[in-house]
């Protein structure tokens, strides 16, 4: 049985002041529940706080990004070395990633690999947009991204990484996929790829997530579809409220 899993990606917000108050709202809540994997993601300059903050609480924590390389002349980047020393977890692929900072599938799949050599469980995003949903795309591109973003990873490691299938158009929108019909995307053309790459009870192994204007009103909804194991969740992991959301997962 796969263990429920719900990630809170606060994108470019909360300084490190206002990480600590958010933390300190919402960690006895989050800690309290048994039988969920719950992991917050803050930006860079706040993990050192929360780390420390989160330590003993059993919550994980996770990066938004990170570099493939070792070390080196790449300003501004961070190393899969620098994200393991704080975090468990890195979110990799985000949609945001790929349309502002030109990420590929190549590139998402040279950091995962990485990402699983440092330990870390990569939170590897796919989805498609509006734009190729409405061109009845959806199932070559999810299953073309999750097959490039994840060739050559070891069959070995793959049960330990997390896919999360977000729409595009339903991230920061407010208008979220229906349960059923993620469930269908999540079981054709992410489960399905799975298994041709490393085989059938590995792609059972693997948690998937829902993404995209999650809330505690509707995360049940997802909660409740046979493939889908849980939520990345943004706009609605700022808020105390998020509690509700990692309560609805418990099964
Ligand atoms: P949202 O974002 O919950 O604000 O739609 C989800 C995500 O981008 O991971």
């Amino acid at each position: 049985m796969r263990k429920p899993f719900v990630a809170g990606n606060w994108k470019m917000n909360k300084t490190v002041a206002e990480a600590r108050q958010l933390v300190a709202e919402m960690a006895p809540g989050l800690g309290s529940f048994q039988g969920v994997e719950t992991v917050l993601c803050p930006p860079f300059p706040a993990l050192v706080a929360v780390s420390a903050m989160l330590a003993g609480t059993g919550i994980g924590l996770g990066a938004q990004n990170m570099y493939w390389e070792e070390s080196g002349a790449y300003t501004g980047e961070v190393s899969p070395a620098m994200v393991a020393e704080l975090c468990g977890y890195v979110i990799l692929g985000h949609s945001e990633r790929r349309t502002y900072f030109g990420e590929t599938d190549r590139g998402v799949n040279r950091k995962t690999v990485a990402a699983l050599a440092h330990h870390l469980v990569p939170i590897v995003c796919v989805g498609e947009t509006l734009a190729e949903n409405a061109a009845g795309e959806t199932a070559q591109v999810v299953t073309r991204q999750v097959r490039e973003g994840l060739q050559g990873v070891d069959g070995a490691e793959a049960s330990r990484l997390v896919i999360a299938y977000e729409p595009v158009w339903a991230i920061g929108t407010g208008k979220a996929a229906t349960g059923q019909g993620a469930n269908e995307v999540v079981r054709e053309c992410i489960r399905k790829p799975l298994a041709e790459l490393f085989g059938g009870s590995t792609a059972q192994a693997v948690r998937v997530l829902y993404g995209g204007s999650v809330t505690p009103a509707n995360a049940a909804e997802f909660f409740g579809q046979p493939e889908i194991d849980g939520a990345l969740v943004g706009g609605a992991s700022l808020k105390p409220d998020f509690v509700k959301i990692v309560q609805a997962a418990v099964k």
